[in-house]
């Protein structure tokens, strides 16, 4: 029964240390701008912090009002460079509006964090015709990215950084329910569109990373880990209360799972690679579908004109 005891407790210790890895780069990061979409809570209030605590200028950018995290970033960090802009990821109108405040008031873009998501959604379908879920997680994401190509380009090495989950794992993604909007609401499909979105920037930070190279842009994915994320905070407290407590004990909290962002963001080691997948700020398999670049192909065209971008913005 000790023993018993004793290698759960090794196990335990050893997944934990593994989980709160942190990065090994010191960059400082004075003269740098951010963008953390969903910057607001869990882990994009987490690197925008992390961010900020190393003099980067951050834009949090969020549906939500930002002008409380805010605040709380610049009295921990004492950099007033923080600031907060509206932007809802699931209308692609207000995305092109952020975007064009952006080249106004940025000349550069150094880093761009696309971290914004939804788990559950009681909406099906959003005012631009688009899965809800999808739209939020990947869509938004993927237009976001083009519309920022120039104060991208004019970064001294601009690096673009997609959040994932191992849930992309899961997933079920076919051409066909790329843009699913009628569907039976139930839970279980609503976590599949979940799964698919997360497999979609993996996707994404592969593509970019190739069709960006040129400008030496570089691109990748992470997998937070935080599976105490305020996402599913509600839900785990709504089933098991007692084992929540645990789970937070357990878990890192959002400034621990910004690491590996952190580490993708500034790290002197990533200067020249991109498109790489990361977790606990180590490289991550990826899903097998992804290494089909057809598939990938077929899939960035189809959303290229889910989210009706011009033919002039096309990478
Ligand atoms: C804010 O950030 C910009 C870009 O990084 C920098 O040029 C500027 O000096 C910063 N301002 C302050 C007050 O730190
Ligand atoms: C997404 O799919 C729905 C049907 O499932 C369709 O009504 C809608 O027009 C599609 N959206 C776009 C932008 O094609
Ligand atoms: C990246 O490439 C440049 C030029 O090819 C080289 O000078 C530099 O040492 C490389 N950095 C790393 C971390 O490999």
């Amino acid at each position: 029964m000790i023993v018993l005891i004793l290698v759960v407790l090794t196990i335990y210790l050893l997944i934990n240390k593994w989980m709160k890895k942190k990065s090994d780069s010191l960059r400082c990061l004075m003269g740098k701008t951010a963008i953390v979409t969903g910057g607001n809570s869990g882990a994009g209030y987490g690197i925008a912090t992390l961010l900020a605590s190393r003099g980067c200028k951050v834009i949090i950018a969020d549906c939500v009002n930002g002008e409380n995290s805010r605040d709380e970033i610049i009295r921990k960090t004492q950099n007033p460079n923080v600031s907060y802009k509206y932007v809802d990821l699931s209308s692609l109108k207000t995305v092109r509006e952020f975007c064009e405040g952006i080249k106004i008031s940025e000349k550069k873009i150094d880093i761009l964090i696309n971290n914004a998501a939804i788990g559950l959604s009681t909406n099906k379908m959003t005012a631009d015709g688009l899965n809800h879920v999808m739209q939020v997680n990947f869509f938004g994401a993927f237009l976001l990215t083009h519309l920022l190509l120039e104060p991208l380009k004019n970064a001294d090495g601009a690096r673009v950084i997609f959040v994932s989950s191992a849930t992309a794992l899961l997933h079920n993604l076919r051409m066909e329910n790329l843009n699913l909007t009628d569907y039976p609401h139930t839970v279980s499909y609503i976590k599949q569109f979940y799964a698919n979105s997360k497999l979609c920037n993996i996707m994404a930070a592969r593509v970019f990373a190739k069709r960006l190279k040129k400008y030496g842009i570089t691109a990748y994915s992470v997998d937070p880990l935080l599976v105490g994320s305020q996402l599913f905070r509600k839900f785990f407290e709504f089933v098991v209360e007692k084992l929540w407590k645990i789970c937070m004990m357990v878990c890192m909290n959002e400034v621990e799972a910004a690491e590996t962002y952190l580490h993708l963001a500034s790290s002197e080691k990533l200067d020249n690679s991109s498109g790489g997948h990361y977790a606990a700020c180590s490289k991550m398999f990826i899903p097998r579908i992804l290494k089909n670049e057809q598939f990938c192909e077929e899939i960035w065209d189809e959303t290229e004109k889910l989210v009706k971008l011009e033919p002039e913005e096309r990478l």
